[in-house]
Order: C-alpha cells, then structure tokens, then sequence
C-alpha cells in the first residue's frame, strides 16, 4: 500500500485508493483506542504541534489523543484568533515553529488557503484541520469511516447533506470524497445559502427537505455558521427549523435505516431536534467523534512514513 502525500491538505488531491487506505487503517485504531492499552509507539520521537487559530474542541482534542496514542511528543499552541495580523504573521509563526524541528503540524485557522499557504514554508508535514471555508479533510474522512462502518458499504449510496453549505468546509470536503467514492450527493437548503457555481460539483440540489431526504440512506445535518455570515441569511432561527431543522417528520422520508450525522457543534432546535440526535437507533453522532480519533491517528501514521529519514514501510 502507497500513500504518497507529504501532507494532507485536503481531499481533492486524494485518489480513492489513498481514502481507502486511510479508512483501512483507522479500522485498525479504532479497535486500539477501544482497548485498555491505547499505546503503540508509530510516533515515537516525533513532534506534532497543533496551531489552532480558530475554536476547536472536537478537534483539536482528538489530534492530541491520537497524537498520544502513537506516541508523539504533542504540544498546543494557544493561538487567538483576535490578535494575529492574517498572512504575514501567520508565516512568521510558522518559520519560528519551523525551527524548533516539528515532524507534524496541525493547523486550523479562518482563512481559506491559509494551510496550504503554510506547508509551503516549513519542511514537516501538514495537516489541515480546517480553513475557512475550504477543506475539512480529517472531518470528511472520519464522516466516511463512519458511514462505511455502519451501512458495510462506502459507494453507491445516497446522502444528503442540509443546511449551511455555503459557509461549510465540511460540506465541501464532504462533496468530494463522496463524489470520488461514487455516492449520490443531494444538497439540501435555502438558495441563500448555497454556494455559488454549485453544479459543478456533480450534487443535487433541492430547496426542500421532504423531497431532498426522499429514499436517502444517509443525512448530514450542517450547523449555521453565523460566524461566517455578514448578513440576513435566514429570515430567524426558528423558521429555519420549522423549514430545514430535522425532526422526526422530515426524517421519515429518508430510508427506514438511514442514519444521522452532524459534525458538531450542535444548534440543538435549530438545524436539529435534540430528541433525534440523541436517538441511538438512527444518530452517529457520538460514533463521528470516536472516529475522529481513529482517522487522525490513521493520517499522521501515513503521513509520517514519507517523512525525510524514514524507512520506506
Ligand atoms: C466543524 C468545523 O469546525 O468546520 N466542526 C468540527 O470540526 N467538528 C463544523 C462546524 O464548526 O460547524
């Protein structure tokens, strides 16, 4: 097996074969963190520091468990996104990093690009944990593992994704990964908050949740991500409910076995009813967390065995 990546900027530049082997391996680390020893060395004597400039708390703490778990030496930057000049001192950060001999940076941060911009300069590896509103890789990846897990199959199925896709990486790195997996793709949500040039992402796009979630095998709830936004989006927060907020009602167009997923943070009576994303019998929500870890241990384990000076595994 070939992963020849020396960082893992985002989902486009990956082939289905790099998806499958990231996901085969996650498998495995799955079974690891579900053990009383949760301890393998793959790690050992490297360095991952973790630079969010933006809030995390799924993350960020599942890059440092999974950075443990392989015995890295972790550290985490404390970066505030309110007093950082974007650009110019985000490079200088990096250089100074840079110098300290890091193996794997993680880097979250608001603007899109910036990670790729970043991996330019310094000599590690680069994981992009989300920017702005570009890519999401290890977000879409543990999303996949998770689907692949409980529908056996990571192809030809049918998933929507509702809500605030314009302002959402994990949409976007969700779009490409089921596209290159050949998934159906439905896009639910108001014209206002679609991108633009939408189409030729290969999706559907539907304006109305009964008929978007028709016979779906899968349901991406997305969060309304006011941070994002510099205007009226939506009329107010409860007429988005009742209009793309899941509920019982509207899931029941959906498969009988569909499942429920949602990134998190959750809006709870906003884009979902707390009652369904608590509901263990269709919400995967808590199952998308523990693959977080799983997936990240899975991508810096790949990763690192391209890094300079390692035996080719
Ligand atoms: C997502 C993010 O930060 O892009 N959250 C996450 O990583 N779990 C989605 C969101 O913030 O709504």
């Amino acid at each position: 097996m070939t992963f020849a990546h020396r960082h893992l900027l985002g989902i486009e530049p990956l082939s289905p074969s790099d998806i499958t082997a990231i996901l085969d391996l996650a498998d495995k680390y799955v079974a690891l963190s579900r053990q009383r020893d949760k301890h393998v060395d793959v790690l050992a004597g490297l360095t991952q520091i973790n630079m969010f400039f933006e809030n995390s708390t799924r993350t960020q703490a599942s890059f440092e468990l999974a950075g443990k778990r392989l015995g890295a030496d972790v550290m985490n930057m404390a970066m505030q996104a309110s007093s950082i000049k974007k650009g110019e001192t985000l490079i200088d950060t990096a250089l100074t990093l840079n110098a300290m001999h890091p193996d794997l940076l993680v880097v979250r941060h608001p603007q899109s690009g910036a990670v790729d911009l970043l991996a330019q300069k310094v000599n590690c590896a680069v994981l992009n944990a989300g920017d702005g509103r570009h890519e999401h890789p290890t977000q879409a990846l543990l999303d996949a593992l998770t689907i692949r897990r409980a529908k056996g199959r990571l192809h030809r199925l049918s998933v929507a994704i509702c809500g605030d896709i314009a302002h959402s990486r994990v949409a976007r790195s969700n779009i490409l990964l089921l596209g290159k997996m050949e998934n159906r793709v439905r896009l639910i949500g108001p014209p206002t908050l679609m991108p633009s040039g939408i189409s030729e992402f290969g999706v559907e796009v539907f304006e109305d949740m009964e008929e978007g979630l028709r016979d779906v095998d899968v349901v991406m709830m997305l969060r309304l991500q006011k941070e994002r936004m510099d205007g009226g989006f939506i009329p107010s927060e409860r007429e988005y409910f009742h209009r793309y907020g899941l509920d019982a009602d509207k899931l029941s167009h959906a498969k009988a076995d569909a499942i429920v997923m949602h990134p998190g943070p959750m809006n709870r009576g906003v884009e979902i009813d707390g009652t369904i994303a608590d509901d263990i019998n269709r919400s995967v929500i808590q199952e998308q967390v523990e693959m977080g870890v799983a997936v990240r241990m899975a991508a810096m384990e790949l990763l690192a065995r391209n890094l300079p000076g390692e035996a080719a595994a």
